[in-house]
């Protein structure tokens, strides 16, 4: 028996890119959120697409600068991860806030974040209206990840697992990786 869903809720079905803490920066402002809605959508150029919704301070920092960064954070920041999805950097420094050591981007000014296991500075190239978000379509220009956890691919350990998240209160730990060689 399969149960109907309501459509509103029906993205919770392919809802499990990995969890990552979007940055970005304008003039003296910085900030940071948490977004599931991801993906890759070109290989040349290197092109990725993000949701972001219109109300987010970060999307007015995106719209200022032109660029973010998708920092990938461990599942041990999850608590952090949650809490930068719940609160606002409009009026306070979000990544003060959160205790988030960060530097500027080699390629950008957004903020790459210390304690994640890599990032990827993107430029925006695109901006499409989607409902209440805005698809965002981005040039990767530089990216660096652990050497310890991604050799080409992500070597998720226990020790450096990835988070996805699968809607509300719900999410999953990536901790094993296979190699199928059928
Ligand atoms: C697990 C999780 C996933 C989220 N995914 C997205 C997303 O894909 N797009 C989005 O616009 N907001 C997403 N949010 C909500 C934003 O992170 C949240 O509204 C944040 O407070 C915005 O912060 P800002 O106003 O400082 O930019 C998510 C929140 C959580 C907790």
């Amino acid at each position: 028996m399969k149960i109907r869903i309501d459509p509103a809720r029906a993205y919770r079905m392919i809802n499990s890119g990995c969890l990552v803490l979007l940055t970005a920066a304008h003039k003296d402002r910085t900030n940071v959120m948490t977004i599931a809605w991801h993906m890759p959508v070109s290989m040349k150029p290197p092109l990725v697409a993000v949701a972001l919704g219109v109300s987010r301070f970060t999307t007015e920092l995106v719209d200022a600068s032109g660029e973010f960064a998708i920092n990938i954070p461990p599942a041990n920041m999850l608590a952090k991860a949650r809490r930068a999805g719940s609160i606002s950097g409009r009026d306070m420094d979000k990544l003060a806030e959160l205790d988030l050591a960060f530097s500027s981007g080699k390629a950008t000014r957004a903020p790459v974040l210390q304690d994640c296991l890599g990032y990827m500075e993107c430029k925006v190239v695109n901006r499409v209206p989607a409902g209440d978000h805005t698809v965002y379509i981005a040039e990767v220009v530089s990216a660096a990840a652990e050497d310890t956890v991604f050799d080409g691919a992500w070597l998720p350990s226990e020790g450096a697992s990835l988070l996805f998240h699968l809607g509300g209160p719900r999410f999953v730990v990536a901790e094993k990786q296979f190699e199928d060689d059928a």
